[in-house]
């Protein structure tokens, strides 16, 4: 052991099958889960029986074995009923479990100062915040430049709608990480203006992997500006506590925290909710409906209109419950430990560039690589993936929703990514003007070291055929 440590930090590559067959990992990397094996076993077989590396977790994450068989077991012992009354005993017990589920999703976020409402995904939440903000023509909508294009649009729309201003805060070009120099630079411009300021910020980049130190963003921007959080890659690989970082709203997604597909949520602080239109409405959203008049109910009821996803709340129930038992300063420690390991190895091959920050020192680094074989002008990010499919490792490539961001982390000039848009606006061929793109590989707590060894045994291999 004391040889490949050594031999580690010389540089060399590490012998992990041997490390793995002498049951070696967590102490040659401290923070790995010493029981990876068996959780595997039992919830995952699926990636020893079909023999893959599952390392598009940014994309989706699979869903444990006891989650499912518990969502079976429900599904076999309950009759369905349906929310907003508790006057049968199939609705009564909708509405339980509902309500528990959401008591559960309050705890895993700190979030009793929230209200919650379900939704269909980090998406929808984005979309919600779009439509039922009162945004008026003299306010600002700040966007970072490391938005997913659920963010950029969904602001995009709503400053459109009622012509109010919209500004991207910078990233440094080299690490990725935001400007926190320019966004304070750029509030205390806003603070002389009349109107309000709300900041679309994502909490984990889904590109660069950069975590964003939300809490210190709250004390630039000060109480005065609203804060839109995006936690799709957050939730799940680290603890999130939302009363800690102020987010006034956030939005998340259930499948990419080892839950179902199709449901998420979006919080609302309490005291921001009065504040809330109700373009978005419908049945059980109100108390009392006259031809002219509405009586809304109170929230978060009245931000749920119509029969909502019961059985995705109790299945995402049953994975926060997962999640609890496993801990989720564990799961954090297991990522950074087997997201060290394949960052170091990956640097080490020649022609790979990586984007985003270089190492871990600073903890602002999830376990998401995004890279490229040689310049990105080649454009070969496609063929590498298939190449990493055909060896049995599942990453994947493009632009990952994220356009702007990937332009300016593979040094795309801004103005050639300008003309590509109007150029694709004018119906120029896609295939002609692609902007180039990269190749992501998202770790998971599931996933072990081995897993990131096959996967950058077979970069370094597909690095020697171009
Ligand atoms: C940072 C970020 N925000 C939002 C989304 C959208 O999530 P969903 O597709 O679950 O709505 C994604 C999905 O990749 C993401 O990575």
């Amino acid at each position: 052991m004391v040889d490949e440590l050594e031999k580690y930090r010389k540089g060399g590559f590490v012998d992990v099958p041997r490390i793995v067959k002498d049951s070696l990992e967590s102490e040659l990397f401290p923070g790995m889960l010493p029981e990876i094996e068996s959780i595997r076993e039992t919830d995952f077989p699926l990636f020893t029986k079909l023999g893959r590396v599952y390392l598009d977790n940014g994309a989706t994450t699979q869903e444990p074995q006891t989650v499912k068989d518990r969502m079976y077991e429900y599904r076999k012992s309950h009759m369905r009923g349906s929310n907003h009354s508790k006057n049968s005993s199939e609705a009564k017990e909708a509405q339980e479990m509902w309500e528990e589920s959401k008591d559960k999703l309050s705890k895993f976020f700190n979030a009793e100062n929230y209200y919650i409402a379900y939704t269909g995904g980090t998406t929808d939440a984005s979309n919600w915040i779009a439509t039922r903000f009162p945004l008026e023509k003299q306010d600002t909508v700040l966007i970072t430049e490391m938005e997913h294009h659920s963010q950029i649009l969904t602001a995009r729309n709503m400053a459109k709608k009622v012509g109010a201003d919209i500004g991207y805060v910078p990233v440094y070009k080299n690490d990725g990480r935001l400007d926190l120099d320019k966004l304070e630079r750029r509030v205390d411009e806003l603070s002389g203006k009349k109107g309000k300021v709300l900041l679309n910020l994502v909490h984990a980049s889904n590109v660069s992997g950069v975590v964003n130190p939300v809490k210190k963003i709250r004390e630039i921007v000060g109480d005065d500006c609203y804060i839109y959080l995006d936690l799709a890659q957050s939730a799940g690989h680290m603890p999130v506590d939302l009363d800690y970082l102020g987010a006034d709203f956030a939005g998340v997604s259930a499948h990419k925290m080892y839950g179902p597909m199709g449901i998420g949520a979006f919080f609302i602080k309490k005291d921001c909710e009065p504040m809330l239109k109700n373009d978005v409405s419908g049945g059980g959203a109100v108390d009392l409906v006259s031809k002219h008049f509405t009586a809304y109910t109170k929230p978060p009821a009245r931000f749920e209109p119509g029969t909502q996803d019961l059985e995705g709340a109790a299945e995402w129930g049953f994975t926060l419950d997962y999640l609890n038992r496993m801990g989720m300063d564990k799961i954090a420690s297991h990522d950074h430990a087997i997201g060290k390991y394949f960052l170091g190895e990956l640097q080490k091959i020649d022609r790979v560039r990586v984007y985003g920050p270089a190492d871990f020192s600073r903890g602002d680094r999830s376990a998401l690589f995004a890279f490229n074989i040689g310049n990105f002008l080649l454009k070969n990010y496609g063929e590498v993936a298939q190449k990493l499919d055909k060896r049995g490792v599942s990453v994947r490539d493009g632009c990952f929703c994220a356009h702007p961001y990937v332009a300016k982390l593979i040094g795309l000039p801004s103005i050639a990514h300008e003309a590509r848009t109007g150029l694709m606006k004018l119906g120029v061929s896609g295939e002609m003007i692609k902007l180039p793109g990269a190749v992501r590989a998202a770790f998971a707590y599931y996933n072990n070291l081995e897993d990131a060894y096959k996967a950058v045994r077979a970069i370094d291999e597909i690095s020697k055929e171009f």
